[in-house]
């Protein structure tokens, strides 16, 4: 199937970056929020992301001014949904949140529409058991910055169908990124290894093993990873670590996850990384 009409419901750091993608692919966008005043922040960003691009020789005007003229934005899901090919919902990482949203999206969606869900670890399944017709439901776990990272995990559900997978992995590559397929596990394939990484990282500076720079400089120089754990942590924010780590130590149970006692104080004390100005580095200059 073709898609050409995209609503993305959730207008936050994913959200913004999806609907940017999926106007810059040639898509008519519809971008929801339940907020107003996050559905105008989103458009700025996406302004800003462009005029960024221009800057950089990465963006034309004409691409510009295409991408802008192609995006509506709303706070109505009905507005949003009605008539899309595909819904992509970036809502907070609450399966209460997303399981609302899809009820609230069935109901107006067109019943071929595809329904994908942003989340970064929650259960395919579970968030698709609020729709009818859960076969055309799956996972677009988008990374951060969308219009940046090439990388997307296309998750299938137990219902989704190969129709839909594929569909959807089609699209993916129409936006210029790359598509990895993976079974809807806890943690897809990228979280459950980039989080078991930056664990032991945070245990090893527990444990005095290491400094948290030469830790990151062993992975980038000896395994060639162009950012340490320690260091990556702090740009996705260690209380977004600590909850993913939670649910993936719960999950699938094995110790690997379970999250260090240093990662919970330096929560505890708002040392989040790159966005509260302190984490394993010092951002106060960034
Ligand atoms: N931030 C990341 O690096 C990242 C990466 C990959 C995936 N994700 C996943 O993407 C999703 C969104 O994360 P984010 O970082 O963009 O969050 P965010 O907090 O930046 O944005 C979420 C937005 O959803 C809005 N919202 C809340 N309830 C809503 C509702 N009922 N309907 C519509 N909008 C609603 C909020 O107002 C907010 O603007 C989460 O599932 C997250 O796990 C995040």
């Amino acid at each position: 199937m073709s898609i050409d009409t995209v609503a993305v419901l959730g207008a936050g750091t994913m959200g913004h970056g999806i609907a940017q993608v999926c106007a810059a692919a040639g898509c008519a966008v519809r971008l929801q929020d339940i907020d107003e005043v996050a559905v105008t922040r989103g458009l700025e960003r996406i302004r800003a992301n462009l005029e960024k691009g221009i800057t950089r020789g990465k963006v034309t005007e004409d691409e510009r001014t295409g991408v802008l003229a192609r995006l509506v934005t709303t706070t109505s899901v009905a507005d949003a949904v009605e008539g899309a090919d595909l819904v992509v919902e970036a809502a907070p990482e609450s399966m209460e949140i997303k399981a609302a949203i899809f009820g609230e999206v069935d109901a107006v969606a067109r019943a071929d529409a595809i329904l994908a869900t942003n989340t970064s670890s929650l259960s395919i399944g579970r968030i698709a058991e609020s729709v009818s017709g859960p076969d055309r439901f799956l996972g677009l776990h988008f990374f951060n910055p969308v219009h940046i990272m090439k990388l997307v995990e296309v998750v299938w559900g137990p219902e989704t169908s190969d129709a839909t997978r594929d569909a959807a992995v089609a699209f993916v590559r129409r936006l210029g990124k790359e598509p990895v397929v993976v079974r809807d596990a806890p943690g897809f394939a990228s979280s459950r290894l980039g989080i078991v990484l930056g664990m032991e990282a945070i245990r090893m500076v527990e444990q005095g093993v290491a400094s948290p720079e030469d830790i990151d400089r062993a992975m980038e120089l000896g395994y060639r990873h162009p950012m340490g754990p320690l260091r990556l942590t702090d740009l996705v924010g260690l209380d977004v670590r600590l909850g993913i780590a939670e649910y993936l130590h719960e999950t699938l149970g094995s110790d690997a996850f379970e999250p260090p006692e240093l990662l919970r104080s330096m929560v505890a004390e708002g040392r989040l990384g790159k966005k509260s100005g302190r984490g394993f580095y010092d951002w106060s200059e960034a």
